[in-house]
């Protein structure tokens, strides 16, 4: 057998698209039996166990989307609009998911049938609301390294021993047939987290048994490049890295769905983690006038972007811990501040010297007044040791939930590069060194610069524009050549309790 898959790419015709016009529907003529299945179901189970549906050979999710809703009104109608619901979409790793999550996104409002938990997204907020983009470049590579790699030097393995030994005190309790149950919330393409979930599947079977059940999620938006995920999980991305270590004992979805929403059923899992994620705020305050990010704003606007950071976290916070099985851990690995103050520092001039670029690309007029102030990136990454606390020491929403801070420390991430250290650079060193912050900005940074820009602009002129944003960017390293990039990191761990 070939690897391929065998859906056709965006097959549209006047018949309907893709597997629509392919089977006429088939499956509705089983619907009646289906959704005979559930009341059946339903009569049988406990108002608080989730009902888990899986959907075989999904292909794009267009064939079952009104069978599914029509179970989740069948469920809610016999079990409550509380009942948790969790749907499986399955198919081969080189299906189309991006596409399943478009058919997904557009109607299937309640995939994970939390329809009694009010959404997270909010108002929108003048005309600058949060767009839907995903923070991802499209396969964005370069020679120091690929996307997520590159920008933040792997820095969720400075929390790996922390990780490991979440895990180890969950093999301890656990009996043996019980799954462990993984997410990794924000996950990207999962090239970061792969070697570290390789790790953990390792520490579980040496200590509960190769049979132990371990099921793991990847979480990210519904616009992330779920493809590319399934290539590094697969192994098929990279030459030379190793697969997800997946078995018949180990199991793995995706989750595209903010993670400011319910993304799994409430105590199921035993370990969520994430890293360099939670920084990402749930949605803009206010426009920055002055720049691209909070440190660019004045005084009005950086309180703005505290109260709605400090509203996330609690809410980030409130959510996996509802998600936590009794005795399950919570890792996060955020951008922050240390206790000297010290933050991001990618490039000679820290952060303001993003907003600085693309002020001169305004001031030569390839941009308007109106894209410069839509380019805003919305995140706080100034976050302290107390911001990160703050949910456990004030407020009781954390010990209503039975979770305790287990511990909080600041470090920082200095990362390597030939070229940092050399302090008379030739021209050769400079260009390396340009091209090395340029890669460490772009991944986080792209989708920044593409949203501000017009969309009456054809997506040609965004992206050379964008391009030539990052340009003026290496051309400044290359005169600007002093320094290495450190990412003061804040670890935030999290206990349920038993
Ligand atoms: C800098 S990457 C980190 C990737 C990976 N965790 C790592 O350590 O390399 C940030 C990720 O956060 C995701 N993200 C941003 N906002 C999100 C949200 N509201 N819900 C879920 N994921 C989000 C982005 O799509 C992106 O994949």
């Amino acid at each position: 057998m070939k690897r391929y898959s065998t859906m056709v790419d965006s097959y549209d015709d006047k018949f309907g698209s893709g597997m629509y016009a392919a089977n006429g529907y088939s499956l509705y003529l089983s619907q009646s039996t289906i959704l005979r299945c559930i009341e059946e179901i339903c009569k049988r189970q406990s108002v608080h166990m989730p009902i888990t549906i899986a959907d075989f050979g999904t292909a794009d999710g267009r064939t079952s989307l009104n069978l599914l809703n029509n179970a989740i009104t069948t469920i809610q109608e016999m079990s409550g609009a509380a009942k948790p619901v969790m749907i499986y979409h399955e198919d081969q790793a080189t299906n189309d998911f991006n596409l399943l999550y478009r058919v997904i996104e557009a109607t299937l409002m309640i995939e994970l049938g939390l329809s009694n938990v009010q959404l997270y997204p909010l108002p929108i907020h003048g005309n600058y609301n949060m767009k839907r983009y995903s923070t991802m470049v499209d396969s964005y590579d370069d020679k120091f390294g690929s996307g997520m790699y590159a920008a933040n030097g792997y820095s969720l393995y400075l929390s790996q021993s922390t990780i490991l030994r979440c895990i180890e005190e969950i093999c301890k309790r656990q009996s043996v047939h019980m799954p462990i149950t993984i997410a990794d919330f924000g996950t990207a393409d999962g090239r970061t987290s792969l070697n570290l979930l390789n790790n953990a599947i390792t520490t579980i079977q040496e200590m509960s048994g190769a049979a132990k059940p371990v099921m793991i999620y990847h979480e990210d938006q519904a616009t992330n490049d779920f493809n590319l995920l399934y290539r590094v999980i697969e192994g098929t991305e990279d030459e030379g890295q190793d697969r997800l270590k997946l078995s018949s004992s180990v199991f793995q979805a995706a989750i595209g769905r903010s993670m400011y929403e319910e993304c799994l059923p409430n105590n199921s899992v035993d370990l969520a983690f994430s890293s360099i994620v939670v920084h990402n705020l749930s949605r803009r305050p206010c426009r920055i006038e002055g720049g691209t990010l909070s440190c660019d704003g004045n005084e009005k606007e950086k309180a703005l972007i505290k109260e709605q950071s400090a509203k996330d976290w609690e809410r980030f916070v409130y959510l996996r811990g509802k998600e936590l099985s009794p005795g399950g851990y919570l890792v996060v690995l955020n951008c922050g501040v240390d206790k000297t103050g010290k933050n991001l520092h990618p490039i000679s001039g820290g952060m303001p010297r993003l907003g600085k670029l693309l002020n001169t690309m305004l001031q030569d007029g390839l941009i308007t007044q109106e894209e410069f102030l839509d380019a805003n990136f919305d995140v706080d990454i100034y976050r302290t040791e107390e911001d990160h606390s703050r949910p456990f020491t004030h407020g009781g929403m954390a010990k209503q939930l039975g979770l305790e801070l287990v511990s909080v420390r600041s470090f920082i991430n200095t990362l390597q590069h030939p070229t940092f250290d050399i302090v008379d650079k030739d021209a050769a060193a400079k260009a390396e060194y340009a091209e090395r912050v340029v890669a460490g900005i772009k991944p986080w940074f792209y989708h920044v610069i593409y949203n501000g820009l017009s969309e009456k602009r054809p997506h040609e002129e965004r992206k050379q524009l964008t391009d030539l944003y990052f340009d003026r960017m290496r051309a400044f390293a290359y005169d600007n050549h002093a320094g290495g990039t450190e990412i003061p990191l804040v670890e935030t761990v999290v206990r349920k309790r038993l």
